[in-house]
């Protein structure tokens, strides 16, 4: 059985079973309950501020006994100009008018008001709450953060979609890389936002493979005991599910959301940058019509504060043509069983078929 090797050892799991962060989804509960199996539960901090991501810690950490690891989002955060500026007040209108012709009222802040988050805070708040793992998506963390989060014995993951990505992560010292195939439910990792480099997971996890020396773990279109089973074939020590998840009991999805999830059909599975400016894989719905290949889409992470009340009310009001559901592209039946019980079937998938 391929469960015991250096992932297993370096990250002090039983089984190298990663549940994805997945911001807005996974809960503490989730992590925690993944962590019981002994896999490695991941809580979600996206570019929450410093005392938003302690609150969150400690709420997982009164849960979970186990290691778990957190994750955050280390984007650059591009200067305000004149045009995002005017670009802002012209796609508020559009998004306030949209939403108003299908009877969802509601009034989006003005690009002043909006608090955007760097990462650094968060990294203060990791090192204080005693985290030990920490994984990260949408680029690299600066050199100081790397060094003071090293010194404080904590194991870094950085995501890649390209092997130029891989490399860069591996030369600036990061532990562990965690290979994004294009398949991979929510947004991509790629460090740069207007970019993406769709590679599919089989070509990406063995090129990767075959330049960096760092242990991998493999993310995008695992949902079964064959899937996991060929990203091990491939190089893969650690698996990063998060599709599976998205059913399950832990899960932070509104029953209507799982509904619509239940009868996705594959043709409905897009990348759009529509709700957040940044590529992200989900349910095609009317938004998404609507904004995509449109002129009304700022970069990250405007975009993606524009919208958020948006989604908050289409979510309040059970409207799933405003809401993004992200998921990937292995389409199945989507269990409402536990995390705990997802994960340990799809452990024992893995083990009747090897
Ligand atoms: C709803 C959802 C939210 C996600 N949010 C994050 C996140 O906050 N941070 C992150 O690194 N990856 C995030 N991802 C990507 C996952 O870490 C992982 O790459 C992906 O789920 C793997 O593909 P799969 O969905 O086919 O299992 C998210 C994925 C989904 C489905």
């Amino acid at each position: 059985m391929f469960w015991s090797n250096t992932l297993v050892e370096k990250l002090n799991i039983r089984y190298p079973v990663i549940q994805a962060p997945m911001f807005g989804v996974s809960t503490p509960e989730m992590t925690a309950s993944a962590s019981k199996v002994g896999c490695l539960g991941t809580l979600a901090l996206a570019d929450l501020s410093a005392e938003q991501s302690v609150e969150l810690i400690k709420a997982t950490k009164e849960l979970a006994d186990q290691p778990f690891a957190v994750n955050i989002f280390t984007h650059n955060i591009p200067p305000i100009t004149d045009s995002i500026r005017q670009k802002y007040i012209k796609t508020k209108n559009f998004i306030e008018e949209l939403a108003a012709e299908n009877n969802l009222e509601v009034s989006l802040p003005d690009l002043e008001d909006l608090k955007v988050n760097t990462y650094h805070e968060q990294i203060d708040a990791i090192i204080e709450e005693g985290c030990k793992i920490l994984s990260f998506t949408f680029g690299n963390l600066d050199d100081n953060s790397i060094q003071k989060l090293k010194e404080n014995g904590i194991t870094l993951i950085g995501t890649c979609t390209s092997v130029e990505e891989a490399l860069i992560l591996e030369k600036s010292g990061i532990d562990i890389i965690c290979v994004q195939g294009i398949e991979a439910g929510g947004h991509r990792g790629t460090f740069d936002g207007d970019r993406i480099p769709q590679i599919g997971g089989l070509s990406l996890l063995s090129q990767v493979f075959d330049h960096v020396k760092v242990p991998l773990i493999y993310a995008g279109g695992i949902y079964n005991g064959r899937t996991l089973s060929a990203a091990n074939e491939l190089g893969a020590k650690g698996f990063q599910v998060g599709s599976i998840l998205l059913a399950s009991q832990e899960s932070a999805l509104q029953s209507f959301e799982k509904e619509r999830l239940k009868k996705v059909k594959e043709d409905e599975i897009l990348l759009t940058r529509s709700f957040s400016g940044r590529y992200a894989r989900g349910i095609r719905n009317r938004f998404i019509e609507a904004l995509e290949n449109s002129d009304y889409i700022l970069p990250y992470p405007y975009q993606n504060k524009l919208t958020g009340i948006l989604r908050k009310t289409a979510k309040l009001n059970g409207n799933v043509e405003f809401v993004n559901i992200w998921l990937g592209q292995s389409v199945h039946p989507y269990s409402e069983a536990s995390t705990m019980d997802i994960l340990k079937r799809l452990i024992l998938d893995v083990e009747k078929i090897s």
